[in-house]
Parts: C-alpha cells; sequence; structure tokens
C-alpha cells in the first residue's frame, strides 16, 4: 500500500504541475465526512473539498442525478435551450433576489462574469474602477487574482489588470474615500473565507448597499464560499439583510461537479447580450442536474437547520477550547464557517490533526478554518472537536506554546 502511494506521488511529481502544497495522503473514496486513502485508512473530512462538499462527498441524490442524466444527456452548447439550465437558473434566483443567471464552471470564472458586468454596467459613463478588499480572495484570473487582496498572489503576476483598488473589509471611511467617479463597482466577500473567515457588522454591509445606491454602481457579493447554505441562510447577504445587484456562486453548488453562476439584477443582466460574454461548458446539462439536487436536498433534509444547531455545537466546541488555551486568539464566523485564531503555528496543527486521521485547514494568518460538511453528525461534530482539543492538549504540553489556561 505504502509502494501504491508513493507510486501516485511520484507519478504527480513527474507530470503535475507542482502549484500545489500537497498532504501526502491518496484518497480514493469518499461518502457524507468521511474519506478513505489508499491504503484503507479513513479519515473525518472537517473541510470537505475546499468548501465543494457542503453536502459531504457523494452525497446519494447528487450521484443519482448525475448518473441519471449521464445515461440522458451530458452536454450541449449554450446555443440550444435545455430544461435543466433554466430550472437551475429559477432556483437561484428565487431562493437569493430578482435576476438573471450566467453560469460557468468556478468561482473565479463568476467573478469575472460580475467584474466583466460592472465595466459594461459603467462604461457609458466612463465608469471602469472596482473597488474590492484587502484579504479578499476571488480567484487566480488575472482579473480575479487582480480583485483578490493579498499581495502574496499577485507576486510575479505583473502588469495586473488596471483599475482595481483595495481598502480594508469593514473600513466605511477608506470606503467611501476609495469610491469615486470612475469606480463602477464595489466587490466583496459577505464573509472572507480565504483571508482567514474575517467578518464585518451588519452595519457595514447597510452602509455599503447605500454607498451603491447613491453612487449609482454594483455591489457585487462573491458568495463562493458562503453560499448555499454555509451560514445557516441560504446565502449569507441575508444575514445582513442586504441584497447585492451580483452574487456569484460555485464551490458547493453543484454538490462536487465544477460549476460557477453568476446571479444580476435584471437591469445589469440583460446588459449581457449575444457576443458580450460565454462560457463553453457554462450551466451544462449534467453540472445543473448535479445543482438542482443539491437544493432539493438542502430543502428537503432540513440542511439549513442542521447548520444552524451543529454550527452552535461546533461553536460552543471552539469557545471552550478558546478560554482552555491561551494560544486560541479567537473564534469567529457564522453557522458551520468558523476560524479559529492561533497565536501558533496552524499549519503544523493541521498536520497533527491528519496523523491522527482528521483533514483539516489553516488559512489567513494563522487561522484554523472549519467549514465540515453541512450535513455533518453531532458525533462527527465532537470526534473532530476532540481531535484538535488532542492535539493542543499535545502542544501545549510539548511546551511549543504557553499552555493551557487553568482547568476547563
Ligand atoms: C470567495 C471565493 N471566491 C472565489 C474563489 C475562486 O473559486 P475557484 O477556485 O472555483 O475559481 C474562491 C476559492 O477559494 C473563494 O473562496
Amino acid at each position: 500500500m505504502q509502494g501504491r502511494r508513493a507510486g501516485t506521488i511520484r507519478t504527480y511529481d513527474r507530470y503535475v504541475v507542482p502549484s500545489y502544497r500537497r498532504s501526502p495522503v491518496v484518497i480514493v473514496r469518499g461518502r457524507g465526512s468521511r474519506v478513505w486513502d489508499e491504503a484503507g485508512r479513513r479519515y473525518l473530512d472537517f473541510f470537505p473539498g475546499y468548501a465543494v462538499g457542503g453536502l459531504g462527498h457523494c452525497h446519494p441524490r447528487v450521484v443519482r442525478a448525475i448518473a441519471a442524466q449521464a445515461r440522458r444527456l451530458i452536454h450541449i452548447p449554450n446555443t440550444y435551450y435545455n430544461p435543466l439550465q433554466g430550472r437551475l437558473a429559477e432556483l437561484i434566483s428565487s431562493r437569493a433576489f430578482p435576476g438573471k443567471c450566467f453560469f460557468c464552471n468556478s468561482g473565479a470564472e463568476a467573478n469575472e462574469a460580475a467584474m466583466k458586468l460592472a465595466r459594461k454596467a459603467g462604461a457609458p459613463a466612463g465608469r471602469h474602477e472596482i473597488v474590492a478588499m484587502e484579504q479578499s480572495f476571488h480567484g487566480r484570473t488575472i482579473a480575479t487574482v487582480t480583485a483578490t487582496g493579498q499581495a502574496r498572489y499577485h507576486e510575479g503576476f505583473a502588469p495586473l489588470l488596471p483599475g482595481i483598488r483595495h481598502v480594508p473589509f469593514g473600513d466605511l471611511g477608506a470606503l467611501r474615500r476609495a469610491v469615486g467617479p470612475k469606480t463602477c463597482a464595489v466587490m466583496v466577500e459577505p464573509i472572507q473565507g480565504e483571508g482567514g473567515i474575517n467578518v464585518a457588522p451588519p452595519s457595514y454591509f447597510a452602509a455599503l448597499r447605500r454607498l451603491c445606491d447613491e453612487e449609482g454602481i454594483l455591489l457585487i457579493m462573491d458568495e463562493v464560499q458562503t453560499g448555499m447554505g454555509r451560514t445557516g441562510n441560504y446565502f449569507a447577504h441575508q444575514l445582513y439583510g442586504v441584497e447585492p445587484d451580483v452574487m456569484t456562486l460555485a464551490k458547493s453548488l453543484a454538490g462536487g461537479v465544477p460549476i460557477g453562476a453568476m446571479l444580476a439584477a435584471t437591469r445589469f443582466a440583460d446588459l449581457l447580450q449575444p457576443g458580450t460574454h460565454a462560457s463553453t461548458f457554462g450551466g451544462n446539462p449534467l453540472a445543473c442536474a448535479a445543482a438542482i439536487a443539491t437544493f432539493e436536498a438542502i430543502e428537503e433534509e432540513d440542511i439549513l437547520g442542521n447548520v444552524r444547531s451543529m454550527g452552535r455545537r461546533l461553536r460552543a466546541a471552539l469557545d471552550r477550547m478558546a478560554a482552555a488555551y491561551d494560544f486560541v486568539r479567537e473564534v469567529r464566523g457564522e453557522g458551520l464557517m468558523l476560524g479559529m485564531q492561533l497565536s501558533i503555528d496552524a499549519p503544523a496543527v493541521v498536520a497533527a490533526c491528519l496523523r491522527r486521521g482528521m483533514l483539516t485547514n489553516a488559512t489567513g494568518d494563522n487561522v484554523l478554518r472549519f467549514m465540515p460538511a453541512m450535513t455533518v453528525t453531532a458525533r462527527e461534530i465532537d470526534e473532530g472537536t476532540g481531535i484538535v482539543r488532542a492535539v493542543f492538549d499535545e502542544t501545549a504540553r510539548g511546551g511549543r506554546a504557553k499552555g493551557r489556561r487553568g482547568r476547563r
């Protein structure tokens, strides 16, 4: 088994671009919150698919929908109609806000579409600048990596897209100063995911909405990570009672099948007339069938209710750890999108969790990111937080941090 794993890794080393830092685990099977490696070892997955696994791995409804659709029709070009794309667009719009969808294959492409739409909307008034946030993450294409407010993702790719400014997330004064006569849109994640599970107060979003209305510019919300129930609401903007003009989705939208979507309020959506934008694979029947099955699962299995109750359980466990270990600085987030700010090396904690059979993630500046499947059970939450606690105990004993804060 060891040999098979080594063989797979060798093949990657030889034939796959080394643009990812990979853990030495070869995963071959998944179900719910569990995955198995080549040797048959089982892991608890507390970060399934970088937020793609909203329904966990291989949700039976999604598997059935994919299998049935694959037998019927996998792909047709967007120059014809298919009932599934229309049905999915209706589902997204009816659960979010009135508008029309453009479909693509990833979060970056959805944001790219949003940025193009904003420029198209601003063009008659000579407005082309987009204000985005520091610590944001919007993708890896040249436009979306420019919008991404983290310098380390820019290195080596200059010149980036002109016309994008960054302001600190949550700083209304800075935003007001940055928005000017050339601005066509403000782009923001309702909760910053890759940037470290950063939250802003609801009043920030209400003020942001007012500012965009006053200036006549688009409010783009990137819900690629927060969307589809993650925060206990279908979409995170609903947490704040603020409706964007454009929302982007990807990740968990189709239960693991690649998809991206941009929903735009109709008055903007209709600017994308034939010839302005396209995607060959975008919204193909296979991806749409999987996404429709994802909506059905969310609604028929009360997934949002599970996110809220399991989110409370996870939060309580993390808060107890924050009280017990002085290297835990803060716990933040919503629903099942929680981050734990550490003063110790978060990637080392992730590696220790892996050794104990749990997959999780570190992001931002030493933030442990917990985004278990929205189908996660109480037992799995307890098991996962038990593993983190065991790692923290080990860390505290090893003297690598200041240690435990008295008794729990
Ligand atoms: C908020 C946000 N937007 C966009 C993206 C980019 O999505 P993709 O990797 O599908 O292009 C990500 C990916 O992590 C994300 O978290």
